[in-house]
């Protein structure tokens, strides 16, 4: 099993942007949809000199829709480095009375935030990422993201409802192979930072939405017996040995409630 975090090094994160633009990928349009919808809303809820901190910010696309002038300060939180540099500077340029603190990091971890930021911090968890984590590790997250925002804090999570197991694996299997694209850059990246010579040929994607669990399950299937090496120390696949490289699990409005 893969954290869904090693995704995103550049690549990873090109290739998610590609997804999020694709016609059975619905997650990125329909959230985005809602946002549009509930952004009036929002702005009446909360007081003015707000901190938005977003868990994850990718594209930063999405806060972007939220953002108003009662938001003085945003920090996009991200793992993808050169990503979240290229994003923050270009939020800047939409936005050039915000003031953006972009951090670098596993938004798993509690974040020590700047001292000048407003104490209203309202956090967004946004495209069903909380989905993406293995045995329970949401539970992680929430409780140092409370840490985070602090007392007087507030988080809205985005999650992905279940609906027709079609739709559903459409969206993780499409037609260009784009996310097919982005789970083999993982072994890409495996290539690059082990210097092994996995090839992309010898693996196969497949992914399936298991309504055990309620779970998208994501695969890199392993089309032969073989071996590589890291450090001198020898590993093996079997054929059709699997390597899960995500999780996607889709809720409830009950099953929501941990
Ligand atoms: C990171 C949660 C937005 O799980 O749906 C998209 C990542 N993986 N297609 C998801 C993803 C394959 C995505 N999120």
């Amino acid at each position: 099993k893969i954290p869904s975090k090693f995704h995103y090094d550049l690549n990873g994160s090109i290739y998610f942007e590609k997804i999020t633009k694709l016609k059975e990928y619905y997650v990125t349009r329909i959230e985005k949809k809602i946002l549009k919808q509930v952004s009036n809303e929002m702005k009446n809820i909360f007081g003015t000199n707000l901190t938005f901190v977003e868990f994850g910010s990718g594209a930063t696309d999405k806060i972007g829709i939220l953002i108003n002038d009662q938001v003085k300060f945003c920090m996009p939180l991200d793992i993808s480095y050169d990503f979240l540099l290229k994003s923050s500077i270009k939020l800047a340029k939409s936005f050039p009375n915000l003031i953006i603190m972009p951090a670098y990091g596993d938004y798993i971890n509690k974040f020590k935030l700047p001292k000048q930021i407003s104490k209203k911090r309202i956090g967004f968890f946004l495209g069903s990422s909380i989905g993406n984590f293995y045995e329970k590790k949401e539970k992680i997250f929430l409780q140092n993201a409370r840490k985070t925002l602090g007392k007087n804090g507030c988080l809205f999570v985005g999650v992905d409802l279940i609906k027709n197991k079609k739709i559903i694996e459409k969206a993780y299997n499409d037609s260009k192979g784009t996310t097919a694209k982005f789970n083999f850059n993982l072994l890409s990246r495996i290539n690059k930072v082990f210097k092994t010579k996995l090839k992309l040929k010898d693996f196969k994607y497949f992914s399936h939405f298991n309504e055990k669990n309620n779970s998208v399950e994501s695969f890199l299937i392993s089309k032969k017996d073989q071996k590589f090496i890291i450090d001198n120390k020898k590993f093996f696949f079997k054929k059709n040995e699997k390597i899960q490289t995500e999780v996607s699990k889709k809720f409830t409005l009950n099953s929501f409630k941990i």
